[in-house]
């Protein structure tokens, strides 16, 4: 490990500092530093998802993104979505659809799913399957997931769910 040094993350809209090794994954300074424990370590290998953030709007693989290639982008996570008070529809739809059982995949496969409303607000279920395929749910709540995706799309356009 490199010696620790001090970074500054811009995480959910707040300029916040951490000091660590460059090398530390960022999912390492958001759970255990900033206190973000949505996202989950699961493969730490980019091959199941749990630990996906948004970098710069893009789906980024925090168990593997360094803090230092982090520093000065754009860093959200599910708590930056919407809050218990106020939820995103997303996280509405997927309480809607009971998509959700032990919740271990559910924070990484909601980013992910944001990231693919913000590029396309209208998906087919094919284009859900593309945005998921990196993301592992052993629970098997992969239909209820697909669900609620296609119910937060439709909520949005009409506005009806607005946060
Ligand atoms: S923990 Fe990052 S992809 Fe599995
Ligand atoms: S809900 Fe348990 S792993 Fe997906």
């Amino acid at each position: 490990m490199s010696a620790a040094t001090s970074f500054t993350l811009q995480v959910n809209g707040r300029t916040q500092s951490v000091t660590v090794a460059p090398e530390t994954p960022l999912l390492y300074a958001l759970r255990n530093d900033l206190g973000l424990v949505a996202a989950k370590y699961g493969c730490g290998a980019e091959q199941c998802g749990a630990c996906a953030v948004l970098v710069n709007g893009d789906k980024a693989f925090s168990c593997t993104l360094t803090v230092a290639e982090a520093a000065g982008k754009a860093i959200t996570t599910l708590e930056g979505l919407g809050t218990p008070e106020a939820p995103h529809p997303l996280q509405k739809a997927f309480e809607a659809e009971q998509a959700v059982q032990c919740g271990y995949c559910t924070s990484g496969i909601i980013v992910a799913a944001k990231a693919l409303l913000d590029a396309n607000p209208d998906p087919d279920l094919p284009a859900i399957r593309l945005a998921l395929q990196d993301h592992l749910c052993r629970c098997g709540t992969h239909s209820r997931v697909f669900r609620a995706i296609r119910r937060a799309a439709r909520e949005m356009k009409t506005g009806e769910m607005r946060p």
